[in-house]
């Protein structure tokens, strides 16, 4: 293809992609009565000429069927012949109806003729129709002298008595008349189709206006809505059918944005909150520290409690990060397999120290390589194990159990004999900044983070995580990993 002709096919697309749909279906709507207004126009005009056409014929061969009598009845009184001729030919003709006769002897010689004939039309110019006693059932179309149009026959008359010679006859209807009022038909049909194709553009332009208004009052209907009227529906008004599945999508996207906008103002509310105790705290403590003078001792104290508050404020803010990271749509996992068991060992090291300082039995048992992110996979674990940690009295026990499934999947779970969550806080585990009471006297320095980063590592890795616990006796937290679907190709760390 030439770049012209790109060019050409580039800018045909853009004028395709401008015209409004209005303006398109006005288009279709002319071009469609053209074409239909185009073929009727067609056919009638071809039905019209062709029966003209068959009553002229037959107008003529019933004449020279007249005029075989005339001669046959008188055969050789060309007085008579003569008389008829002109009778029929001039006397009764009339603007609608004009036609010429001649009667010509055997060698061609003009016997009668009506009165002006061979001005305008020779008698040489007739067809003969070989040697044919049958009128033509079909006449011929030509131009005479003058320019007028003429439809014309000839024939043999019928044999004459016995010693007279053969005649033959010629006859031509004008057809003047006729053509004006084709051509007047011809004139009234185009001035019909392009009234027509208007019309229709105008209908087509109206019907379509009509037709889309829906989508404009929706359009209207959805500007109105902005964050603060996120709760408003479209599609409670009353749409036709074909909108109404446009305005439901957009109700159902408004209910999406609504969502996150509610969990969105909730998480920034809870982030005051949250923010505001500790900092208040350190207020506190200092305007108390420095209210008056003070043995080094005592501000040594203060710093070292500030410090406390400032790891947890450090390690929210860092939580948050990693939550907002692992929530933004360019975050990429890198997937690796991993030995779950070699991994959960290496980790349990470092909790070794406080196993071993509250007494608590840690046993693991099972073994399975999943597909994961090895460093999101060991956020992950440490943060329910430290929980279990941190929420297991003295004596207790941690169990952990890998199990690689038939499916492929591969399920790890991990039960403490913790205090336990009571039922009605258990689906608030998840949320952010949830801590239960028991738990904020238990480990003071919790964030409440730790499981909303759990949950969205596990739905960044398409796989889920489930919690059952029952106060004072333990929690069992799973993790379900789905079968990997090329594990051959990555290299076990
Ligand atoms: N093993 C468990 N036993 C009892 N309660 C638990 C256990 N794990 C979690 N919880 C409860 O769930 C809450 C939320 O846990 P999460 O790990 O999200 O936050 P956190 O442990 O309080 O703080 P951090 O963000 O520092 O982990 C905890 O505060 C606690 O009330
Ligand atoms: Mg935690």
């Amino acid at each position: 293809m030439s770049w012209k002709t790109a060019g050409n096919l580039m800018n045909r697309s853009r004028i395709a992609e401008s015209l409004s749909i209005t303006k398109r279906l006005t288009i279709l709507y002319a071009i469609s009565a053209f074409i239909l207004l185009a073929i009727s126009a067609i056919i009638l005009d071809w039905i019209l000429v062709s029966d003209m056409e068959f009553e002229d014929n037959q107008f003529l061969a019933s004449e020279i069927q007249g005029i075989r009598l005339l001669l046959h009845e008188h055969p050789r009184d060309t007085g008579t012949w003569k008389k008829v001729i002109e009778r029929e030919t001039i006397a009764s003709a009339s603007v609608y109806l004009k036609y010429y006769v001649r009667i010509l002897d055997e060698k061609g010689v003009s016997l009668v003729e009506t009165p002006g004939m061979s001005e305008v039309l020779a008698k040489t110019s007739f067809p003969l129709y070989g040697n044919s006693r049958e009128p033509g059932v079909k006449g011929v179309k030509l131009k005479a002298a003058d320019g007028r149009p003429f439809l014309v026959m000839a024939s043999l008359a019928e044999p004459g008595p016995a010693g007279t010679e053969d005649k033959y006859i010629q006859i031509a209807l004008d057809m003047s008349h006729e053509d004006a009022i084709i051509h007047g038909y011809r004139r009234k049909m185009f001035i019909i189709l392009i009234a027509g194709v208007f019309f229709s553009a105008m209908i087509g332009f109206l019907v379509a206006r009509e037709g889309l208004r829906p989508l404009k009052d929706i359009a209207r209907s959805v500007q109105t809505i902005g964050a603060d009227r996120l709760h408003e529906r479209v599609a409670s008004k009353r749409w036709p059918r074909e909108v109404m599945t446009l305005a439901r999508s957009f109700d159902a996207m408004l209910e999406r944005l609504e969502n996150s906008f509610i969990g969105l103002s909730r998480f920034s509310a809870d982030l005051a909150h949250e923010l505001r105790t500790p900092i208040n705290n350190l207020r506190g403590e200092a305007e108390v520290a420095l209210y008056k003078a003070r043995e080094a001792s005592e501000y040594r104290q203060v710093i070292e409690s500030s410090l406390e508050e400032y790891g947890r404020l450090s390690r929210m803010i860092e939580n948050l990060l990693f939550l907002a990271r692992a929530e933004s749509r360019d975050t990429t996992i890198r997937y690796s397999a991993i030995n779950a068991r070699k991994d959960i060992d290496a980790l349990l090291e470092f909790y070794d120290a406080i196993s071993q300082e509250k007494q608590i039995n840690v046993t693991c048992s099972g073994e399975a390589v999943l597909k994961a992110d090895p460093v999101l996979f060991r956020q992950a674990l440490s943060n329910v194990l430290s929980n279990a940690f941190q929420y297991t009295p003295e004596n207790g026990a941690i169990e952990i159990e890998i199990a690689q499934r038939d499916d492929g999947s591969v399920h790890i779970s991990i039960s403490d004999t913790g205090i336990g969550i009571e039922p009605e806080n258990l689906s608030k585990i998840f949320n952010r900044f949830f801590r239960t009471e028991r738990a904020k006297n238990y480990y003071p320095e919790g964030t409440g983070l730790g499981f909303s980063i759990v949950q969205s590592i596990m739905d960044l890795h398409g796989g889920s995580v489930s919690i059952e616990s029952e106060p004072d006796r333990g929690t069992t937290v799973v993790f379900v990993f789905n079968k990997p679907k090329d594990i051959s190709s990555i290299t076990v760390l």
